[in-house]
Formats: C-alpha cells, sequence, structure tokens
C-alpha cells in the first residue's frame, strides 16, 4: 500500500439553510453562443508561469481535478434544474489565503476543457489582485485600466498558450475598491463580459475583511465560498457565510485537503477521523 499524501480541495454543495441560497438570480455554466471578438488584431498569447498547483494543467487525471469537474458538473447540473444559465461565479472566503485565488483558476481551467464555453477568469480582488501571478510574466495593462479610460477591455483580456481560458487581471489597484465595484461603470464592464463569455469566474476578496463579495455577489448567479481545511473554524465559517446577504450561495470548496492513496483509490484523511467540521474555534 503507498501513501502519498496530497492536498487537494473537496466540494460539496451548500445547504438550502445556507444564508442567500433562497434567494437572488438563478441561471448554469451552460455553453451559449458569444459575441465575435470586436476590434483590433489577436493579441500574443502568454504563457502561464509553471506551477504544480494548477493540477488541471498538470495533472489533468488527478482525483483534484476530478473534483473540479464535479464543481463543474454541479453548477451546470443546478442550470438545468433552475433553468437558468450561472454564468458569472463568485469566488470568495472568510479570510485571507484560504485559496480563493487558486480555486478559482482551477475551477476556470476546467471549464475552459468544454470546447463550446468561452471561460475568463476575472481578477475583482482589488484589496490583493494576484491572478496575474498564475503569468509568467505581468501583463502591462488590467480591466482598471479600461475602467479608468487608459484603455479598452479587449486589450485587456489575456488569452493563454496552454489553456482556452482567458484572463483578466485587475491591473491598478485603485484607493478606494468598494467605490469601483460599486458602481455603474462597473456593472456596465460586467456586461460587456456576459455577452462575450459564457462563464465569468470572479476571484473576490475575503467576506470578513470587505463588502466588496457580497456586493458582486448581488451582480454575479452564485456564489462559491472557499474553506481552508485545518485553518477556518465551524464557526468562523458561519459568521461569513451570514454576511452573505445578496445573491445564493451555489457550493463550498475544502481545500487543502490530505487525500491518501490505497489500493489505487483516493481517500479523505476525514473519512479516517478527525473530521473538519468536527474542529471548534480556536
Ligand atoms: N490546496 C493547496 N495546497 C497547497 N497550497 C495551497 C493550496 N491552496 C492554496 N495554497 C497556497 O496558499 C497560498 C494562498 O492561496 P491563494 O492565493 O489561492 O489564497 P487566497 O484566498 O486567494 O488569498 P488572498 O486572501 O490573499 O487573496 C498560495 O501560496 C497558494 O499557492
Ligand atoms: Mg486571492
Amino acid at each position: 500500500m503507498t501513501s502519498p499524501r496530497d492536498r487537494i480541495p473537496a466540494m460539496g454543495r451548500s445547504s438550502g439553510s445556507s444564508p442567500g441560497s433562497a434567494s437572488g438570480p438563478r441561471s448554469g455554466l451552460t455553453p451559449g453562443r458569444t459575441a465575435p471578438r470586436r476590434g483590433g488584431a489577436r493579441r500574443a498569447p502568454r504563457d502561464l508561469a509553471p506551477n504544480p498547483r494548477l493540477l488541471p494543467i498538470v495533472d489533468p487525471r488527478s482525483p483534484v481535478t476530478e473534483r473540479y469537474r464535479r464543481m463543474m458538473t454541479h453548477i451546470d447540473h443546478l442550470g438545468v434544474r433552475d433553468d437558468h444559465h450561472y454564468r458569472m461565479i463568485v469566488l470568495t472566503s472568510s479570510r485571507e489565503a484560504e485559496g480563493k485565488t487558486l480555486t478559482s483558476m482551477n475551477l476556470a481551467l476546467v471549464l475552459a476543457e468544454d470546447r463550446d464555453r468561452k471561460v475568463v477568469l476575472m481578477d475583482v480582488d482589488l484589496h490583493r489582485p494576484r491572478v496575474h501571478h498564475f503569468l509568467l510574466s505581468k501583463p502591462r495593462i488590467g480591466w482598471m485600466d479600461a475602467f479608468e479610460d487608459r484603455a479598452d477591455i479587449e486589450s485587456a483580456i489575456v488569452d493563454l498558450n496552454q489553456t482556452r481560458l482567458r484572463m483578466l487581471p485587475a491591473g491598478r489597484p485603485p484607493d478606494k475598491p468598494a467605490e469601483v465595484i460599486k458602481s455603474e461603470r462597473f456593472r456596465r464592464l460586467l456586461r460587456q463580459l456576459r455577452d462575450r463569455f459564457d462563464a465569468i469566474i470572479l476571484d473576490a476578496p475575503p467576506l470578513m475583511r470587505f463588502v466588496d463579495a457580497n456586493i458582486l455577489n448581488s451582480y454575479a448567479d452564485g456564489l462559491v465560498f472557499v474553506i481552508r481545511a485545518g485553518l477556518t473554524s465551524r464557526q468562523i465559517v458561519k459568521k461569513a457565510l451570514a454576511q452573505v446577504t445578496t445573491g445564493r450561495v451555489i457550493g463550498t470548496v475544502l481545500n487543502d485537503v490530505r487525500y491518501t492513496l490505497v489500493d489505487r483509490y483516493y481517500y479523505r484523511y476525514d473519512e479516517y477521523g478527525g473530521s473538519y467540521y468536527d474542529r471548534e474555534e480556536r
């Protein structure tokens, strides 16, 4: 029996009683038609920086990648059930460093495996924009440049060499992020992206520190909540979810769960006891 320990996210559904799950827009990350690329010559695609945690790229058959695909299927099924496309999804967590940006990227990568689905990952964390860290070289501009009229949004969209996913880095962060997120101009920008893409993944700041994710959820079709296993207590999770007062919570990701390989099957460590949900607030 081999037992390499792997750190992988587990995904599950939010319960019906999750704050925000009862109301809000209903919609599915289902393929649809998108507007053709507008204006200008095609930009040269960029390379992703080598990163062993981008499992849909480095190990497309890993159980972690399969978990991401399962989450994608879950969102698609919600769309079919509700007869509404869940196209714009906010990813957030209670606090910093729970794996929001990594999870956003990996979920966006598996969504982009579908040839009929145009997917963009947008960095809407204007406090700690980090999506561009997945790139080998830092992009010159981001969507903030379009927001502030220094560029058009098309020129801020990054094509990637290794995947069909597109990336929309934030660019220079503003002094007052919430003012930007609340503005009608920003909402117009999101509407433009809805016209252009089938799936828009929004990598947002943490709920307990900033209002941004809650505001973003009122524009989006659903929120996916990331929890870092072993780091965040159940009470903190509850408090954070209570702050979701708009839109719907459509899923949770338990990130950084340790898995073990037993007879060619992976098992979660907490299936052998020590469940994450048994922990109390420290
Ligand atoms: N499952 C995992 N296994 C190993 N490392 C991980 C895992 N998830 C996240 N990390 C690492 O933890 C750090 C924080 O992850 P990430 O930036 O995705 O979190 P975040 O919630 O977006 O943080 P922030 O609140 O600063 O935006 C990164 O260095 C990332 O590579
Ligand atoms: Mg982040």
